[in-house]
């Protein structure tokens, strides 16, 4: 499926080293056949240096050797980096973006380029426990969608969505999932430390106790709440705690960040449209 498939990076920092990490792992071409592009020399060094890859200051030249362009910059250079690579991205070439908020009208028109997938990843996928919500445009070849599923699975789990909608609600509740996770690991943490553990103790035991509780989840498939339910005693301490919790509005409070997320992502894309326009 990827032989002498060269995949081209454009923009290499963090979400580019977790697909790069994961398409090596995984085995789908070798280090020669990854190309970065960034504008930072001492990037590039070091990604040149720990993975084997190729590596470029010249998005140009990346775009013009890529038979898969992955775009992997932040939302608000995406304009100025589409006007400098569209004339570069070879006509039969996959175009991947991961970029948050940017729809494919504004990729396709931006690129003048007709076979885009757009896919909104997450970071844990640089060990291979990802999640990522992606979908594609009309013109990706059957080849091309096996091509962006093999890389997308390099970085872990993968949903594949007709309607680019979802997008934006992924990239609220998955996308940005492990920023809520890690503030609650964090004031667990907090928490333990206030109670008179010492905060290496207190780590390990909400990290421990966090893994464990998802594995439950996973190994039972019963409901959150019936499990909840399992360990809440009459008067018991978990009764205590959440009461609290509820009392405190921690699941309104947990459903109003992520559609605040939502709707900064619509935003995103509105602002990327309107960007396109000009
Ligand atoms: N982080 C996440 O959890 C996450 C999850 C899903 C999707 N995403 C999406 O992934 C994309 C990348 O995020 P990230 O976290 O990897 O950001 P990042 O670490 O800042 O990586 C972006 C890279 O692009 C480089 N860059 C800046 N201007 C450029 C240009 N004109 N041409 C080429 N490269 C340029 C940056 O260099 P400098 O540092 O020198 O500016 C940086 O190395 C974003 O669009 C984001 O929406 C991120």
């Amino acid at each position: 499926m990827f032989t002498d498939t060269t995949i081209g990076f454009i923009g290499s920092g963090n979400m580019a080293e977790a697909m790069i990490k994961g398409i090596l792992r995984k085995g789908l071409v070798a280090p020669e056949f990854i190309f970065a592009a960034d504008p930072r020399e001492e990037r590039l060094a070091y990604l040149q240096e720990k993975y084997g890859i190729r590596t470029s200051t010249s998005n140009r030249e990346v775009a013009r050797a890529a038979d898969v362009l992955v775009l992997s910059i932040k939302p608000q250079v995406l304009p100025k980096v589409m006007k400098g690579i569209n004339l570069d991205v070879r006509a039969d070439a996959l175009v991947l973006s991961i970029i948050a908020g940017a729809r494919l009208k504004v990729l396709v028109k931006g690129l003048r380029h007709a076979a885009v997938v757009r896919a909104m990843p997450n970071t844990p996928g640089q060990f291979g426990e990802g999640m990522t919500v992606w979908t594609n445009t009309p013109h990706v070849t059957e080849r091309q969608k096996n091509q962006a599923q093999a890389i997308i699975q390099a970085l872990g789990k993968e949903i594949w969505v007709e309607d680019e909608g979802y997008l934006d609600m992924a990239t609220a509740l998955s996308g940005t999932g492990p920023a809520y996770v890690f503030l609650f690991i964090e004031a667990l943490i907090d928490a333990g430390v206030h109670m008179g553990f010492s905060r290496h103790i207190a780590e390990e035991m909400v990290i421990q106790t966090i893994k464990g509780s998802v594995k439950v989840v996973e190994e039972l498939g019963r409901h959150p709440a019936t499990l909840r339910n399992m360990v809440t005693s009459p008067g018991g301490t978990s009764a205590a705690a959440l009461y609290e919790l509820e009392k405190g509005g921690f699941r309104t409070i947990l459903s109003k960040a992520v559609f605040a997320a939502y709707r900064r992502s619509v935003e995103l894309g509105d602002a990327s449209e309107a960007a396109i326009e000009d």
